[in-house]
């Protein structure tokens, strides 16, 4: 008997569908597998024949064909072992379910018909057609699914399970999504606050500007400062995400999850974070690779990217974030085509001003040849260097700051203001797709930072001395208008210029 079930196949981050054709006749037993599978979906067959003979049924002893169609687009992954067992079943007829066109069907399986959870439930579930369609998934799926308001959806553990619901037909076992309302808020538990950095007043500060205009940022200074102390307290600086965003971030998560992670999936409801190592691959860091899973780079979608030790980074690794900082989003080019994953990132940096790492220090000698601190700078391309927005130095905190482990002002108090801040920009931006100041356009960026025309001869005068390029212009009126906006101010005046010149330390 012929039966045609329906799945979906995770391409980049979007969802295919496709349909797993199987055809069971009387004949010499065989089996063949047709439509680009690769190798998990090959294998899959020895799982699904174990799987179903633990449930007590037999399919074999027929000439079963199947088919994966659309038959040119590559089926990656083992998330149809479960379309392919259910297949199997109805068409030996060990198995009739009532409107089997309405399942949808994915999920992996172990020999003994457990059922595993796979990758990019989530971005199946929003692309699942609202005309009565059921998507059946593994229970380590389900919390992705249910974040997709009305979905229907059924989860099982087994084989044995699921095959029980579909016989039952009807509303048997069936769960509908309730959407985000019922998300629980993040626990930012592990986030570092602030009000336990002592002093560093400068570097506090340079990063809420950031945070509140979401501007890249690169911290240089000598060893054990404090950088990667202060870049670490960011996420609890940063705004709340929005349903959108939630929903965007986790899609991205979701995909990259391995197939076989067992464990619940949580949505992501805090801003990412992300801090690759320095010997990160360009695969891990902007994706792409056998598995075509998303990088770091779109891990941080919404959140932020943090190069700790950036000239250790390989050179072709950071050039390849270029794109991604201009367009927020990564192309990857492979021969079954070219999959796009969003990657909206805040690039974050930590560095030491040269190999020693005393070049900027006050009480330390720099031993390093000029030579060798001129390589070191050359590590990092301008026109990377040309894409931060704030660049600071941080200067060692005297000792005798630490007396009485003094408390600075908390991250929830800094938050406030950013938040304030983004509120603003949300305003501005209401009906365009920028969302902070650091994204607008050049020519936004001149109708935006409105100035009285002396503030203007100075913000010209000053860019004529340090000798701005076009491009170091306008991140000067931006990351100005982001102080400006910070203070609740409609037009930037000569203090948010003289702010916004002090974060150029480096560049
Ligand atoms: N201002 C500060 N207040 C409290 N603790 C601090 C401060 N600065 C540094 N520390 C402590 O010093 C340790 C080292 O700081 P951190 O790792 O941030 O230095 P770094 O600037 O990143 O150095 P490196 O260049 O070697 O990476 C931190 O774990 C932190 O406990
Ligand atoms: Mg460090
Ligand atoms: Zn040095």
């Amino acid at each position: 008997m012929f039966k045609r079930i329906r799945s979906y196949c995770l391409f980049g981050i979007k969802a295919v569908p496709v349909s797993v054709e199987v055809d069971a006749s009387q004949g010499l037993p065989g089996f063949t597998l047709v439509g680009l599978p690769d190798n998990a979906v090959r294998e899959s067959r020895e799982r699904v024949v174990s799987a179903i003979r633990c449930i007590g049924k037999v399919v074999t002893g027929f000439r079963t064909t199947v088919n994966l169609s659309p038959a040119d687009l590559r089926k990656e992954g083992s998330a149809l072992d479960l379309p392919l067992a259910i297949g199997m079943l109805v068409s030996t007829g060990e198995l009739a379910v009532p409107s089997l066109d309405r399942y949808v069907l994915v999920g992996e399986l172990s020999l003994d018909g457990l059922l595993k959870p796979v990758r990019g439930v989530l971005s199946i579930a929003m692309s699942l057609p609202k005309d009565g369609s059921v998507l059946v998934i593994p229970r380590a799926n389900a919390q992705e699914a249910s974040l997709v308001e009305g979905l229907n959806f059924i989860c099982a553990d087994s084989l044995k399970e699921c095959v029980d619901y579909l016989e039952a037909g009807g509303n048997s076992g069936m769960c509908i999504g309730g959407g985000l309302k019922e998300l629980c808020s993040p626990d930012a538990c592990d986030v570092p606050d602030f009000e336990n950095v002592v002093g560093m007043e400068g570097v506090k500060r340079a990063l809420e500007v950031a945070a509140a205009g979401a501007h890249n940022f690169l911290l240089v200074g000598s060893p054990g400062a404090g950088k990667t102390l202060c870049a670490r307290c960011l996420p609890g600086i940063l705004p709340e995400m929005t349903e959108q965003e939630v929903l965007e971030t986790t899609r991205i998560h979701s995909c990259a999850r391995r197939a076989g992670d067992s464990g619940g999936f949580k949505p992501v409801t805090a801003r990412p974070f992300r801090s690759p190592h320095h010997s990160a691959s360009m695969v891990s860091l902007v994706g792409g690779g056998t598995r075509l899973a998303p990088g770091e780079a779109s891990l941080a979608h919404n959140g932020v990217l943090f190069l700790d030790e950036l000239p250790e980074f390989n050179r072709s690794v950071l050039e390849a974030l270029r794109e991604p900082m201009e367009e927020g989003s990564i192309s990857v080019s492979r021969a079954s085509g070219t999959v796009t994953w969003p990657a909206r990132f805040m690039m974050g940096a930590a560095m030491n001003p040269c190999p020693c790492g005393f070049a900027m220090d006050p009480k330390r000698v720099c031993t390093c040849l000029p030579d060798a601190r001129k390589r070191y700078r050359e590590k990092i391309s301008g026109p990377l260097l040309d894409r931060i927005d704030i660049q600071v130095s941080v200067p060692p905190v005297e000792t005798k700051m630490f007396e009485g482990n003094p408390k600075g002002e908390s991250s929830a108090t800094i938050r406030e203001r950013v938040c304030r801040a983004r509120a603003i920009q949300r305003e501005r931006f209401a009906g365009t797709p920028y969302k902070s100041n650091a994204e607008m356009s050049s020519e936004k960026a001149f109708r935006y930072a409105a100035m009285s025309k002396p503030t203007e001869r100075f913000a010209i005068a000053a860019a004529d001395k340090m000798n701005l390029s076009a491009r170091g212009y306008y991140r000067l009126l931006k990351v100005s208008r982001t102080i400006a906006d910070l203070r609740g101010n409609g037009n930037v005046e000569i203090d948010d210029l003289s702010e916004a010149l002090r974060y150029r330390a480096y560049g």
